[in-house]
Order: structure tokens, then C-alpha cells, then sequence
């Protein structure tokens, strides 16, 4: 096991998820962890992130100088490196400009078990507004690069390294032999670590932190939740109550396949709220949509309190947040909540301790660890779907029908797209009910119905996305289909817009 000392920077969790992706245990703990406790858990190796404070602002975090004294060797990264020279000794300094995006670093110590085999020179990753001018007693020098001339130091005899470029990014061209020569070679790390691994120790945790309490978890039908209900289930049973609220804008058969999943496959104890009516009722002749959002936001929360009270001794309140919904740094597995939070929010007087056993996890580790935990393949790897479902899909207000001819055309875009094996290269796709109707002409008849609209993009993160290239043969027979099959819709558009300007969802 090798620990991340969380110092802010935002690529510090991906430093662990670098060290996991080697096959070594990793996890991010705050820079308040004392050196008793770090003896305790008995770490490898620790690295210390980077972080936007200099060492010399009034409240730069800090570490335990102990941690120095415990024969371990440390990786400093950025404002680590800056750390570990102020603490040793060394001297640290602004630069006369700060340095920002590649630059190229020369090796001086090829030799050293940090570069050794590697180029001598190598592009690497600054992002900095301090650098270390003076070495601490006892380091060398093992490169330089124009603006920083000391960009990479180590005391070998008590192996602490040290780089002020970001080793984790991928701009850091031997960044990953550069982490895995100090894992492997330096710190002696073995790579035995399986996603079963993470089972065994979040289970443990979960037990024990958990005891005999009961736990609750709202269930929107999505991965991140259904996974967190299976991981806890596995660690303490029937002390769960997951809280399915069914808000009836969920695409065709999910509820039904989340409920054969967690309820029938797993066992998890799983309490669907058939709440579609009282959400019809409250969307009703509303067109804004973020009026739309709220309202289901709202009810949403209502809903899962309503049920949640029900529910004798729960103390705790557990979420699938990921670590990209982490904003606050530090891992605090629980704290108390008040009023909000990714459930929406709580009333004031609901109290409960937070467990995010996935808050460590990048969305695709989340997957893997939902098959090996039994979730059937195709729920743990669907697309993004969003909390406030079908309703931000069709434009303007809501109806029965128009859920309907939503539901029932999404449904044939999904099987034919899965049919031509475009499932895993396409990142989102769906349909939308403009609203909009148009002439049309069926058999020898003249129509006016709706027009569907064929969503479908190829994003990384959803933050940007390119309009996905669906083959012609395929459209064809996606749109073939929908006018034939689904009633009420002559007309099938292919939406050809990329984000930005476009979202990806309509509303
Ligand atoms: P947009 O439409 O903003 O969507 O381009 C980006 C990604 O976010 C999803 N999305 C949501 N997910 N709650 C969610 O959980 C929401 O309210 C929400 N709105 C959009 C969307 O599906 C896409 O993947």
C-alpha cells in the first residue's frame, strides 16, 4: 500500500488511481494524518500531492515532522517537493514568474533508481509558482529544466524524492515510469492488489464503522447508487434500507431491471416507491425547465424522507458519491449533514452520519467493482442518465403520452444501436420530444404528429461532446421503425450538434 497525502492539488487522486492502475493499494488521507497513525496503517511508500498554497502563505498546510522519522520512503510532488525541502532545510523561493504547462527537464543523476533507463531528456508537466533554490542537507540534485533549476532532488540514504513537475498528468511524457520506479524499485511495493482487495478492506470499515445501526441509501436507478447498494449489502445485510424512489421518468424497463438486479439477483433489501403520481401531479402544466428540475429535485428528497422515516435507528445515510463529486478536500469517510447534499437536501431536523464508500473510486473503477460484486454487466456499464430522467427530454410540459412516445422510440434507438455493436463507442444516446408536430403522410392519409429527435454524442466527461457519426444504414432503420412502431410520431430528426454550443441534454 502506498498513501497519497492530500496537499489540494486537483490531480492528487489521480495520483492514487495511478498507483491502484500499477496493482498497488492506494489511497488519498489528509496532510493532518499524524505519524502514529501513518505507523499504523504501515505504508510502502507515501507521496505528498501537489497543492495551490505556497509554503509561505499564513495557512499552508502542514505535516507531521514525524513523518520524516518513520523509515519510509516519500515521493514529494510539486508542493510536496516544496514541503519536504522547507522542513528539511532547504530553501524555498517564488519564482520570478510562475511556471505553467510543458517544459523540458534534463536528468543529471541517470543513474538514480528514479530515472534510471529512462531518457535524459524528458518533457514533463510545471505547474508552479514557488521552486526549491536551496537543496536540504543531504540531497542531490537529479535534474533541472530552463526555469527551474532544481527540478528534481533525492536523499537516497533515506530515500526521499522529490519533483516539482506532476508525474500523475499524462503531459508528463515518463510520468508513469517515473511512479512506478518509485513504487516498485524505491518503495519495494508488490503488485498484488485486485478490486477484490478493495471488497475485503471496505467491508471491514463498513462493519465497523456501521455496527449495529441501520444504514439508509436512495436508489435513483443509476450505476454510482445500485453499486453502493450491493457493496453495502455485502457488509452488513439487512441493516441497509435502500430507497428506490420511482419517480416514472425512467427509461422503458429500468425500474424493473434495477429490481431484478439488487432485489431478486443480490437481495438487497430494496423498497421501491411507486411516487409517479405524485411527480405527474406536480409537473403539471409546467413548461420552465428549471422549474422542472427543482420541482423533481424536491419531490425527489420529500419522497426519500417520507419513506426514510419509516426506518427505526438509522444513523446512517449513505451516498455513491465518486471522487469527482468530492469537492472538499480531505477524507473524512463521515460527517454529519444538515440541510444539502447530493441527495438534494435534508430537513434540519434529519440527522445522519454520511458513508461514501466510493468516494476513492474514478467512475470506470466503480464498474469493475459492480461486476465483480454481481451486477449484471449491462446495468454497471450504461450510459449517463440523468436525475431528473425523461422529464428533461421532453420539451415543455409533461404528459403521459408524450413519456410515452419518449420512452417507446428510445427504447428501438437503444436495441438497434446495441444491435449494430455501437453501444461502448457511443458515450450517450437517446431520444427527445421537441413538442413540435408536422405533416405528414401515412398510407393515403394526411397525419400531424410529433417529430423525435436522435441524440447520440461521444464525450470523455459530458463536460464537452462531439454529435455521434451513427451509420446511415443504421439511422435508417432506427427511423423506419420508430414511425411504424411507435404511434403518434411521422417524422425523425438526427440532432447534428456538438457541446459546446449545444448541451447534451435538451433542458
Ligand atoms: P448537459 O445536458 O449539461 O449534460 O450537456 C452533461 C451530462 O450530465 C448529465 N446530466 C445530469 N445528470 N443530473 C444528473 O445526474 C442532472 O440533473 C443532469 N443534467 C444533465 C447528462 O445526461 C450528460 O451526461
Amino acid at each position: 500500500k502506498i498513501i497519497v497525502l492530500d496537499f489540494g492539488s486537483q490531480y492528487n487522486q489521480l495520483i492514487t488511481r495511478r498507483i491502484r492502475d500499477f496493482g498497488i493499494y492506494s489511497e488519498l488521507l489528509p496532510h493532518t494524518i499524524t505519524a502514529e497513525e501513518v505507523k499504523k496503517i504501515a505504508p510502502k511508500g507515501i507521496i505528498f500531492s501537489g497543492g495551490p498554497n505556497s509554503v509561505y502563505d499564513e495557512n499552508a498546510l502542514d505535516v507531521d515532522p514525524e513523518i520524516f522519522e518513520l523509515g519510509i520512503p516519500i515521493l514529494g510532488i510539486c508542493y510536496g517537493m516544496q514541503l519536504m525541502t522547507q522542513k528539511l532545510g532547504g530553501t524555498v523561493e517564488k519564482a520570478g514568474e510562475a511556471e505553467y504547462g510543458s517544459a523540458h527537464i534534463e536528468v543529471k543523476e541517470t543513474e538514480s533508481p528514479l530515472y534510471k533507463g529512462l531518457p535524459e531528456k524528458q518533457v514533463v508537466w510545471m505547474s508552479h509558482g514557488d521552486l526549491v533554490t536551496k537543496l536540504p542537507e543531504g540531497f542531490k540534485l537529479l535534474a533541472s529544466s530552463k526555469n527551474c533549476p532544481i527540478a528534481s532532488m533525492a536523499d537516497p540514504a533515506r530515500k526521499f524524492y522529490a519533483i516539482q513537475f506532476h508525474a500523475e498528468v499524462r503531459n508528463s511524457e515518463y510520468g508513469l515510469d517515473i511512479l512506478r520506479r518509485f513504487a516498485f524499485d524505491i518503495c519495494g511495493a508488490k503488485d498484488n492488489w485486485t478490486m477484490d482487495d478493495f471488497i475485503k478492506l471496505s467491508v471491514d470499515s463498513i462493519r465497523e464503522e456501521v455496527g449495529d445501526a441501520n444504514v439508509i441509501l436512495g436508489i435513483s436507478g443509476g450505476v454510482d447508487s445500485s453499486v453502493t447498494a450491493t457493496l453495502l449489502h455485502k457488509a452488513i445485510g439487512s441493516q441497509l434500507t435502500a430507497i428506490f424512489v420511482d419517480h416514472g421518468l425512467l427509461r422503458k424497463n429500468e425500474s424493473e431491471e434495477v429490481m431484478a438486479a439488487l432485489k431478486e439477483g443480490l437481495g438487497v433489501n430494496i423498497v421501491r416507491v411507486d411516487a409517479k403520481g405524485r411527480f405527474m401531479s406536480k409537473l403539471a402544466g409546467v413548461t420552465d425547465p428549471e422549474k422542472k428540475r427543482k420541482i423533481i429535485g424536491n419531490e425527489f428528497v420529500q419522497v426519500f424522507n417520507d419513506e426514510a422515516k419509516k426506518i427505526k435507528d438509522a444513523k446512517f445515510l449513505a451516498q455513491g458519491t465518486l471522487y469527482t463529486d468530492v469537492i472538499e478536500s480531505g477524507t473524512d469517510t463521515a460527517h454529519t449533514i444538515k440541510s444539502h447534499h447530493n441527495v438534494g437536501g435534508l430537513p434540519e431536523d434529519m440527522q445522519f452520519k454520511l458513508i461514501e464508500p466510493l468516494r476513492q473510486l474514478f467512475k470506470d473503477e466503480v464498474r469493475v467493482l459492480g461486476e465483480k460484486l454481481g451486477l449484471p454487466h449491462d446495468l454497471v456499464w450504461r450510459q449517463p442518465f440523468p436525475g431528473p430522467g425523461l422529464a428533461i427530454r421532453v420539451i415543455g410540459e409533461i404528459t403521459e403520452e408524450k413519456l410515452r412516445i419518449v420512452r417507446d422510440a428510445d427504447a428501438i434507438l437503444r436495441e438497434e444501436v446495441k444491435n449494430a455493436g455501437l453501444q461502448e463507442s457511443i458515450w450517450q444516446y437517446f431520444v427527445a420530444l421537441p413538442g413540435m408536430r408536422s405533416v405528414g403522410v401515412m398510407g393515403d392519409g394526411r397525419t400531424y404528429d410529433y417529430a423525435v429527435c436522435i441524440r447520440a454524442v461521444t464525450s470523455i466527461d459530458g463536460m464537452t461532446a462531439d454529435f455521434a457519426q451513427i451509420p446511415w444504414d443504421v439511422l435508417q432503420k432506427i427511423s423506419v421503425r420508430i414511425v411504424n412502431e411507435v404511434k403518434q410520431v411521422n417524422r425523425v430528426l438526427y440532432d447534428v450538434t456538438s457541446k459546446p454550443p449545444a448541451t447534451i441534454e435538451y433542458e
